[in-house]
């Protein structure tokens, strides 16, 4: 992002705000699929950004949705339900007997539980319905081998229900090759048990493998190396279908930024105060831990700089937690300057406590490729959700 749009974006828009950026995002799917192997599909997991869900519509085969709320923001977008994958360990009846009889969306199957469910709802309205069944990786996700085993012996041939595969999510932020080597060594062979069992391959395996971002200026991870690597092991693969990555981190981390602007300064114990008017309820980087690391923060000001002294940038909670970074080296820092954390498109901003305090959301602000920008969202206030309803 150059100064002057910097500058023209601080001109119309108040702080604290975050902007996604169109360019980055199709720069950053296009990246992706350089590095992995031709035909391997692209899920984008729209919890990491509900806001990029129309954006990265047209660029990636799949979004994957895990509760009536992602559904609604996608379905109000009249984006294709034929790119849905209903994931998620809690699905009502009410909202699969929405969606199911309507839609060709995929369903993932999290429990017996669940696939009784869907397989009556199936039957009952007299809509087929695609499953892909998911293997747990050791957690409160997913079945056993086993019941998925016994759900294929038992069902494989019921017209009104489409077996279309297997989905695994490994876990977030998996920097180890060889952990996930372990891992998809695990799923192919499963998916050589379920071939045998059904006499033909299973069409897709769906695989969330939790692609890491080097989120902190001094982070050694090197993405081209690694991906090399997870692609290698997945071309030795002896699965013959479909893969898809489903992705949320990966995808959008890279295209978005918060900006904050400093509303006060101050020194305490001869250490440098930076007030901001964000904070840690909307700023929330994976690994960040009593604001020790350092993410990448470009300072926008309009003073020329002076000596470099360190500061601690501290939010507007009160809260001795709400400090984003500590001792970050400024040429000077004054009221009024901006400072944009950048990597901020995925998580940040809904993983915060953005409700303490009752302070009003940031204003949501997209730059679409053409370079316009279009705001999403206003700033919205919180308060009322922190109030009795019937109180005027
Ligand atoms: C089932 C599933 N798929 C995909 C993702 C996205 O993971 P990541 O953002 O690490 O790519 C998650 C994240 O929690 C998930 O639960």
């Amino acid at each position: 992002m150059d100064e002057t749009f910097a500058s023209q974006l601080l001109a119309q828009h108040a702080t604290p705000m975050y902007l996604f950026d169109g360019e980055a995002l199709q720069q950053r799917v296009s990246y992706l699929r350089s590095k992995l192997p031709q035909g391997v599909g692209l899920c984008y997991a729209i919890k990491a950004n509900p806001f990029l869900a129309g954006y990265l519509a047209p660029l990636v085969e799949r979004l994957e949705l895990c509760s009536p709320g992602e559904y609604r923001i996608c379905q109000e977008q009249n984006l294709s339900q034929s790119q849905f994958v209903v994931s998620g360990v809690y699905k009502t009846p009410e909202f699969i007997q929405e969606i199911l009889p309507f839609s060709p969306a995929i369903f993932t199957v999290e429990s017996m539980e669940q696939f009784q469910l869907l397989h009556r709802t199936a039957h009952d309205s007299g809509s087929p319905v695609s499953l892909l069944l998911r293997l747990t990786s050791g957690n409160q996700f997913g079945l056993e081998g086993d019941e998925i085993l016994q759900i294929l012996s038992e069902h494989k041939d019921d017209p009104h229900l489409h077996f279309k595969g297997i989905q695994y999510f490994s876990g977030t932020q998996k920097t180890s090759l060889k952990r996930l080597q372990r891992e998809l060594n695990t799923v192919d062979e499963f998916m050589q048990t379920l071939e045998t069992l059904l006499g033909h391959p299973m069409e897709e395996l769906e695989f969330g493998p939790g692609f890491p971002v080097g989120y902190y200026v001094d982070d050694t991870f090197q993405e081209d190396e690694f991906l090399d690597g997870f692609s290698q092991i997945l071309q030795n693969m002896t699965f013959s279908g479909t893969i898809t990555l489903e992705l949320g981190r990966s995808l959008v981390a890279h295209c978005g930024t918060y900006f904050t602007k400093v509303v006060d300064a101050k020194r305490n114990h001869k250490q440098n105060y930076a007030i901001v008017d964000g904070g840690m309820h909307q700023l929330v980087y994976y690994g960040q831990s009593m604001a020790m690391k350092l993410p990448p923060i470009r300072h926008i000001t309009s003073h020329s700089p002076g000596n470099e002294e360190s500061w601690n940038i501290c939010g507007s909670l009160c809260t001795i937690n709400d400090i984003l970074v500590k001792q970050l080296p400024l040429p000077s820092l004054h009221v009024g300057d901006v400072l944009a954390f950048e990597r901020a498109g995925a998580y940040c901003m809904t993983e915060g406590i953005s409700l303490f305090l009752s302070r009003d959301l940031p204003a949501v602000l997209y730059r679409h490729p053409d370079g316009t920008v279009e705001e999403l969202r206003p700033h919205l206030e919180t308060h009322p959700l922190n109030a009795p309803c019937h109180k005027k």
